[in-house]
């Protein structure tokens, strides 16, 4: 049986390995999936190790940057984020480090929400990994203009700096922008804590723009509450990114695009039955 798995620790709570079996068994694919826990000071090893014979694995928290050190080689979003949650065995026995959580955000987004990206005003809150690993995507969409506002401004202006050869991408404070825009992607951990990147309400145009948060929970997130309160178009979560960015991962390791929407909505009633 061809063997591929997601790397992690924890691993335990990972949906991989059911959104995976689901997209196997939907396009008749003979593959098996497992959560792999890989021990914190010897992920190296362990992932070659599951190389000798696996032929893909998914990679997150904490290893996507090791992920990326690991690689024999990369696609372009790859090295432009930084870090890699797809590797694929190539018929060499090389690893190719890939990255599909920018295409699956932005798939999610234009297709499965209908939002076009192209010549938009576009919002990005938070300047850390998850932000990094969406800017390559995101900009190859040719928005008006993107803006990554951060806590620690350094840090965006950075990200911005690195990222200025691809598009219109600026850095900004919470608190030094007040305009409404088109699309608002909160990659800040903030909501992990209950908590809200502190920006003007007035950056939502009522009826107008749309909120996406990159986490998702059993109910909507902070984030989104409060841009529904502030009248948001639509508040959409990080579900479907999830989904998507795996969808991108069988697609480099099987050749074939499942459908993910049947996908998206087993996980949607798995998350809400608890
Ligand atoms: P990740 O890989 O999930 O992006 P990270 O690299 O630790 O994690 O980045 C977390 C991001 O969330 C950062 O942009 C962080 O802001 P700082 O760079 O100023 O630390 C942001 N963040 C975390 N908690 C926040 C909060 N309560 N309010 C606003 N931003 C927050």
């Amino acid at each position: 049986m061809d063997r591929y798995g997601v790397f992690g620790n924890p691993i335990g709570h990972s949906k991989s390995p059911l959104i995976h079996r689901l997209f196997a068994e939907q396009t008749g694919q003979q593959l098996s999936y497992e959560a792999l826990l890989a021990p914190l000071e010897d992920f190296e090893g362990y992932a070659r190790a599951f190389f000798a014979q696996g032929l893909g694995g998914n990679v997150t928290v904490p290893f996507k940057e090791q992920a990326f050190t690991l690689a024999d080689s990369l696609t372009e979003r790859a090295r432009r984020a930084g870090a890699v949650n797809t590797l694929k065995k190539l018929d060499d026995g090389s690893l190719l480090g890939d990255n599909t959580d920018g295409a699956g955000l932005v798939r999610d987004l234009t297709v499965n929400a209908g939002i076009e990206l192209r010549g938009k005003r576009i919002l990005l809150l938070g300047a850390g990994g998850a932000v990094r690993g969406i800017l390559e995507p995101f900009l190859a969409q040719q928005p008006q203009t993107l803006v990554i506002a951060n806590r620690t401004v350094e840090k965006a202006e950075q990200l911005a700096r690195q990222f200025a050869d691809l598009g219109p991408v600026v850095a900004s404070g919470f608190d030094w922008i007040d305009a409404p825009v088109d699309l608002i992607v909160n990659g800040t951990s903030a909501s992990l804590a209950g908590e809200l990147p502190p920006i003007s309400a007035s950056l939502i145009q009522p009826g107008h723009t749309c909120c996406y948060d990159m986490m998702y929970g059993a109910g909507p997130t902070a984030f989104n509450r409060w841009a529904a309160e502030q009248g948001a178009a639509r508040t959409l979560d990080g579900l479907g990114m999830l989904v998507e960015q795996a969808m991108e991962a069988f697609h480099l390791w099987r050749g074939v695009r499942p459908d993910s929407a049947p996908v998206l909505a087993e996980l949607r009633r798995q998350l809400a039955a608890g």
